[in-house]
């Protein structure tokens, strides 16, 4: 093999691993579920947060809400048992839906990123995305729609 070629494939093999640690990331642990549309309220059971590592209940960072009715699914972060934000995953630039990575939002159109509250930080989109109100009755977790 010349060394033109080592290059090359080497390169290539580079980019291979780059791409798949970025799938995985976006992919691994991500858990969608389907809300329960009542009223102006989407609902989901505080247990879509669980789930069990090593015998043990631990709880996700976020999950992924969609229903028929919704264009744009809605990211929800859990930061403690009382403690929820919920974000509309529609770019604010030119609505494209965004990708969760970890605690940040991205746009795969033009790049623009949001925290996960929702704050723009890295443009070329002004506006933050929207959030809905949230509510904890029993096991449930309400997100208010209206
Ligand atoms: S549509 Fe998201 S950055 Fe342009």
């Amino acid at each position: 093999m010349n060394r033109k070629k080592f290059i090359k494939i080497c390169g290539l093999n580079c980019l291979g691993l780059t791409c798949g640690t970025l799938v995985l990331e976006s992919c691994v642990g991500v858990k969608f579920i389907e809300g329960t549309l009542n009223n102006e309220f989407l609902e989901i059971p505080l247990s879509a947060f669980e789930m069990i590592e090593n015998e043990e209940i631990r709880f996700r960072k976020y999950i992924i809400v969609q229903h028929n009715n919704l264009k744009y699914p809605i990211c929800v972060y859990r930061n403690s048992s009382t403690d929820y934000v919920a974000l509309l995953m529609q770019c604010t630039h030119q609505g494209t839906e965004l990708q969760v990575f970890g605690e940040r939002l991205q746009c795969p159109a033009h790049g623009s990123e949001f925290t996960k509250t929702g704050e723009v930080q890295n443009g070329p989109a002004d506006n933050n995305l929207r959030t809905f109100p949230v509510e904890i009755n029993g096991d449930i977790l309400k997100l208010n729609l209206s």
